[in-house]
């Protein structure tokens, strides 16, 4: 029986369904026999837009997921003995299951306090470049939004690409969530993405149902289609991946569905920032908020949702296309009702406040 229709969480973006217009696009490239392998119509179609939006350069390549996109896109701009300097919270070194050392890559991270690396943090990693004894990094992986919910501004990203140019590393977005980023910033997904050689475009968390794709933008990168097939990661079937990107990319999709996922979650935050004892903790500048709950919170709000532990005391509560205002009122409730009486003191309200990321703020 089906019994999910209505019910929105808090847990990933994953967890939503996919939006209309991508079914619609689906149904629309459904029937008859077309070429396969990336052959396909759709694909080309998809092939030209990215080029409108990313550069007469740009070459797509449809995947089946996030962390092939990332893979993929590591190897198709980097020899297999580089190292990849990523932040330490980042999805490839967090959540992809070794991946990138399965596929021969050291991964070299830093330590950020919001997801976000430092140009200051480069410096050290290109000090031993040419000793045969370390690894050497090829490549800065940037995620965009940030996997704490944070984004870097394209002054940030200019300065952090630069530097990384500067010590012959390519660069590599994972923008999984990098309409979210577009979005925050106001600007287009390529400007979210500038400076990159590779990059990884989320498609599944924007309202796709599956897949995702690598957009390579270094003319030197060779071999891209024969590694994306030794990968595992090229769909027989490429129209259908295709027709998902295509409607996410066409008329600007991508920008409506990240634009509530982060309003959604703007909404989510100021909502927590009123409640007594409840900490914001890192900048909401995309669609995922981390809030450090009174203690017992957590464990009796996952009675009726569900999202995730992030660290001692902290859960990371997330958005998505389909979040709606009335479902982050019905979470800010029940946290609400779950307060225990002492946090209703104006001493935890006066920390929270002083220590609110609305004060740092970041984006206009
Ligand atoms: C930032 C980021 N990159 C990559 C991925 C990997 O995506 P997938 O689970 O489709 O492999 C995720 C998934 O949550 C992610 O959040």
């Amino acid at each position: 029986m089906r019994t999910h229709e209505t019910r929105r969480d808090f847990a990933s973006d994953n967890c939503a369904a996919a939006h209309p217009k991508v079914l619609a696009a689906l149904e629309a490239v459904d029937g008859g026999h077309l070429p396969s392998y990336g052959a396909d119509l759709y694909t080309s179609l998809l092939e030209e837009r990215v080029r409108e939006l990313f550069g007469r350069h740009a070459r797509t390549f449809p995947v089946f997921n996030g962390t092939g996109a990332n893979i993929l896109g590591l190897q198709a701009v980097t020899p297999r003995w580089s190292a990849v300097v990523c932040a330490d919270a980042a999805h490839l070194h967090t959540d992809e299951c070794g991946a990138p050392e399965y596929a021969g890559f050291k991964l070299l991270t830093v330590p950020t306090a919001d997801g976000r690396l430092d140009p200051d943090d480069l410096a050290d990693l290109a000090r031993d470049a040419r000793n045969r004894h370390r690894a050497q990094p090829g490549v800065l992986s940037l995620t965009q939004s940030t996997e704490l919910g944070t984004c870097y501004r394209p002054a940030e990203l200019a300065v952090l690409t630069e530097e990384a140019h500067r010590h012959g590393w390519k660069v590599h977005v994972d923008g999984a969530r990098l309409a979210n980023a577009a979005a925050r910033l106001g600007v287009g997904l390529a400007e979210a993405a500038a400076g990159a050689d590779v990059i990884s475009l989320g498609v599944t968390k924007n309202g796709g149902m599956i897949g995702e794709a690598v957009v390579v933008l270094d003319p030197d990168a060779d071999g891209v289609g024969f590694l994306q097939k030794a990968g595992t990661q090229l769909p027989s079937k490429t129209r259908y991946v295709s027709a998902q990107l295509l409607a996410l990319l066409d008329g600007d999709l991508w920008r409506a569905n990240a634009t509530q996922a982060n309003s959604m979650a703007d909404r989510l935050a100021a909502g927590l920032r009123g409640a007594p004892g409840v900490r914001v903790v890192h900048p909401v500048e995309a669609n995922a908020v981390f809030a450090s709950l009174p203690a017992g919170v957590a464990e009796q709000l996952r009675a009726t949702y569900s999202f995730s532990d992030w660290g001692p005391g902290t859960v990371r509560l997330m958005t998505a296309w389909d979040t709606r205002a009335e479902d982050v009122d019905g979470l800010l409730a029940a946290v609400r009702a779950l307060m225990p009486g002492d946090v209703h003191d104006p001493t935890a309200r006066a920390v929270q406040e002083a220590s609110s990321p609305e004060s740092v703020g970041f984006l206009a």
